[in-house]
């Protein structure tokens, strides 16, 4: 049986897995990531891959990070939240386990695994994801694989521009979706209306001892959860930007399936729902056009491991 490595590294944590070929994850562990320090990030790295490779020798390793990766799936070329810059990880990793590494983006490697084995497994050729986080990040699958695009950094769908002459985003552009409809986005929100209407944030602000400062996205997923206006409201905005955007990607390239994951899904329909009506609503004068399912994600905080060991595998 074919085993293999994937590891993916967040902003929070390097998890790493030894998964087979069905998309089983056999064994997993962990390291936390230090923030803005590529090099104590690479450490962390190869420890992940040295508890793993101890338990079982596999055949190849896929990482999937954060970041705008080179068509040759070796270089961190920039990543516009966190520390990479011009980074040869690949290389630094084959050279030091003697085993063959690709590096892929975090989101590709979640849109293959909910592709091969998650909530897209019956599309037969395309499908679309977002994964909502720090950032917003994205794959997509086209006549059953993934779009890597002429400079390997394609389906960057969380930099195209929702707001000209918007709010500044962390790649230097300006407008961009990521800063309207990320993890980050929610909070941001969140922590507005808990300063200019506290009396609409009572339960959120309870979790956050009083300061909208220390409020965090579990914290606006739980108040959603209990009907916290402040925090519905939230999930509202960033469910229309959402949808809008995905409204977009079906003019473009009219998918099978779009779906939403990362870790913003935890809050299910509270962002399921709006994201959907914004979506259909931006669609709703194409008339009777067959049009894209969206479903939420299904492999949970693995998809990242799984996709990056099964991409490995090929
Ligand atoms: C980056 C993507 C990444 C996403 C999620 C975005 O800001 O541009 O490359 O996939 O964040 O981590
Ligand atoms: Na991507
Ligand atoms: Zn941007």
């Amino acid at each position: 049986m074919s085993l293999t490595i994937g590891v993916d590294i967040g902003g929070t944590k390097v998890l790493g897995g030894i998964v087979g070929p069905d998309g089983e994850v056999l064994a997993q562990t962990r390291r936390p990531t230090p923030a803005y320090d590529p090099a104590g990030t690479l450490i962390m790295i190869c420890d992940v891959i040295s508890e793993l490779l101890a338990v079982q020798k596999v055949d190849a390793i896929g990482i999937g990070a954060a970041g705008w990766i080179d068509a040759a799936r070796s270089t961190i070329m920039y990543a516009p939240n966190l520390a990479w810059r011009d980074e040869p990880l690949r290389d630094h990793i084959a050279s030091r386990f003697n085993v063959p590494v690709v590096v892929e983006n975090d989101a590709n490697v979640a849109a293959w695994a909910e592709f091969r084995f998650g909530a897209a497994r019956e599309a037969s050729e395309s499908m679309v994801l977002y994964t909502v986080g720090t950032g917003i990040g994205s794959g997509i699958v086209l006549g059953g694989n993934l779009v890597r695009g002429a400079f390997g950094v394609a389906a960057e769908l969380g930099h195209t521009r929702a707001v000209p002459d918007g709010l500044v985003c962390g790649c230097g552009r300006r407008g961009c979706l990521e800063q309207y409809a990320s993890g980050s986005a929610l909070v941001r929100y969140a922590r507005a209306t808990a300063m200019e209407a506290p009396d609409k944030a009572e339960y959120l602000l309870s979790l956050a001892n009083g300061l909208p400062e220390a409020i965090t996205g579990p914290m606006v997923t739980t108040a959603g959860k209990a009907g916290d206006p402040a925090a519905t409201a939230a999930f509202e905005r960033i469910g229309y930007w959402l949808g809008n955007s995905m409204a977009d990607v079906v003019q473009i390239l009219d998918p099978q399936l779009i779906v939403i994951g990362g870790g913003v899904i935890d809050a299910g329909d509270l962002l399921m729902v709006p994201a959907e009506t914004s979506f259909r609503d931006a669609l709703e004068a194409r008339g009777q056009l067959p049009v894209a399912g969206v479903r939420a994600a299904q492999m949970g905080n693995l998809a990242g491991v799984v996709g990056a060991a099964d991409l490995a595998r090929r």
